[in-house]
């Protein structure tokens, strides 16, 4: 952990702290806030199915809160989600990330961190499934996960049985110090697929080998997800440039990644055509509405990407059909904001959900005025730097994201052929508004904020 990171757990801790005494779970559960009573559930229910086929949807703490996340956080995370409508929008899974675990016990079982999840974790489980909630639980293939906790290297059989115990419902497999070889980490990852199918329980494997271009050879046939970069940091560069003053956990530019980096992977274009049904990319968890950063570590009451960035990351993970993670604090989102507006767009969600799964491609970037390197097409008239990509949707309809690359506002023409199409469509609507969009036989206008996505469905003629 670096010293940024070190600082902001504390802070967090102490946040979290405080938040706890505030808030309560569900009313029709006894006993005081935050204390173990209160996550007693009466009747455990199960929450309603989830099609598991499609990508997860849900939260996880460590975008903002990094490895301190607690019980009381988590409670009251439930509960803000269950009222400010990400629920209702199917944001079901709540994910706990590394920085749970106690140590193992001399017997071999693996513990919750007794201080931050007092209750323990089978708790926590009843309490998110009756609250209508899937559980997510991290763990890494090596003895210690990165963080230093206890990983589950050398107990792959007795963590699965542990976790199905517990009602866990999702397992994110880390890898740091684990065996990142090809045929090491399939062999781990097939372990834990097998491990996890023995318990009976439902559990969608998660995987987090490194994110190398090679990755997806093998954990698209074992994983319902695999990460296809580093881990994401809430600015628009990181890689590709230096990232943003006010950049939030942009610790590396070795292994965090922008929004941008991910737009213009090759890695995650090269692995596209691995993902379908029950196996999708993963570019890593949202960075809509989390804060920006203060040099001195502390959060800023701002965002950390603009409200067209945290449009572009939210359009292009759903036109890859990833999981929609949301990373931002569910307790803290105003209703009608530009987050709000974004991570509860129906129909933005839709195109993510798309029974196809097929994550988007690109069907023409550069600069408007010159015809793409290789492409004999006509190019885009107007200005600005563009990628244009391109999703077949269930039902024969098709979606297309325009992403302004250029640091200035822009505008362009894009002909219909340089969007894959013989032609203009029957019908176009914007997906951000839900409006129907005129139909210009030329090709398609837009008109973009600096780092903005537009999102269109189109049906054919
Ligand atoms: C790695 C993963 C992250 C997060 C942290 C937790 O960096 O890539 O997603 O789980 O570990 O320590």
């Amino acid at each position: 952990m670096t010293r940024a990171r070190a600082v902001a757990a504390i802070l967090m801790i102490a946040a979290t702290a405080l938040a706890g005494c505030s808030l309560s779970p569900r009313s029709s559960t006894p006993g005081r806030p935050g204390s173990c009573a209160s996550l007693t559930v009466p009747h455990p229910s199960q929450p309603p199915p989830v099609d598991t086929s499609r990508p997860v949807m849900g939260w996880n703490p460590y975008n903002t809160f990094g490895t301190s996340a607690s019980q009381a956080l988590v409670v009251a995370v439930v509960t803000a989600m269950a009222a400010d409508g990400m629920r209702a929008a199917g944001y079901r899974y709540i994910l706990l990330d590394d920085g749970w675990q106690g140590p193992r016990a001399r017997s071999g079982q693996l513990t919750a961190d007794p201080a931050r999840f007092p209750c323990g974790i089978a708790k926590l489980a009843a309490f998110t499934h009756a609250e209508g909630f899937r559980l997510g639980i991290y763990t890494s293939a090596a003895a210690k996960a990165c963080s230093g906790r206890a990983g589950s290297g050398g107990h792959i059989a007795r963590d699965a049985r542990t976790f199905a115990a517990w009602g866990v419902d999702y397992v994110k497999l880390d890898w740091c110090g684990a065996d990142y070889s090809p045929p090491g980490a399939t062999a781990l990852a097939r372990s834990w697929r097998a491990a996890l199918n023995a318990t009976r329980r439902t559990m969608i494997l998660a995987i987090n080998a490194g994110g190398s271009a090679s990755v997806g050879s093998w954990a698209s046939v074992i994983a319902g997800s695999w990460r296809v970069g580093g881990d994401i940091c809430g600015s628009w560069y990181n890689q590709t440039r230096s990232p943003s003053a006010t950049a939030r956990a942009c610790y590396s530019r070795q292994w965090d990644q922008g929004i941008y980096d991910y737009l213009t992977s090759t890695g995650l274009r090269e692995q596209a055509p691995l993902a379908g049904p029950g196996h999708h990319l993963d570019p890593d968890m949202l960075e809509v509405g989390t804060f920006a950063r203060a040099s001195s570590g502390g959060d800023l009451p701002t965002s950390a990407l603009s409200p067209a960035e945290q449009s572009t990351n939210f359009a292009m993970w759903a036109m890859w059909s990833a999981p929609l993670i949301a990373g931002n604090d569910p307790r803290a989102l105003v209703p009608g904001s530009a987050a709000a507006r974004i991570l509860l767009n129906r129909r933005v969600i839709a195109i993510d959900q798309d029974r196809l799964g097929a994550p988007a491609t690109l069907a023409w970037s550069g600069v408007a005025g010159h015809p793409a390197t290789g492409a004999s097409s006509s190019a885009p008239r107007g200005a600005g730097s563009w990628q244009a990509w391109r999703k077949p949707l269930a039902g024969g309809k098709t979606a297309i994201a325009i992403v302004n690359l250029s640091d200035a506002p822009a505008a362009a023409i894009f002909p219909w052929k340089d969007l894959g199409l013989t032609g203009p469509p029957a019908q176009s609507v914007n997906l951000w508004t839900g409006r129907l969009a005129p139909v210009s036989p030329s090709g398609l206008a837009i008109t973009a904020a600096p780092h903005d996505t537009a999102i269109y469905e189109l049906a054919a003629r």
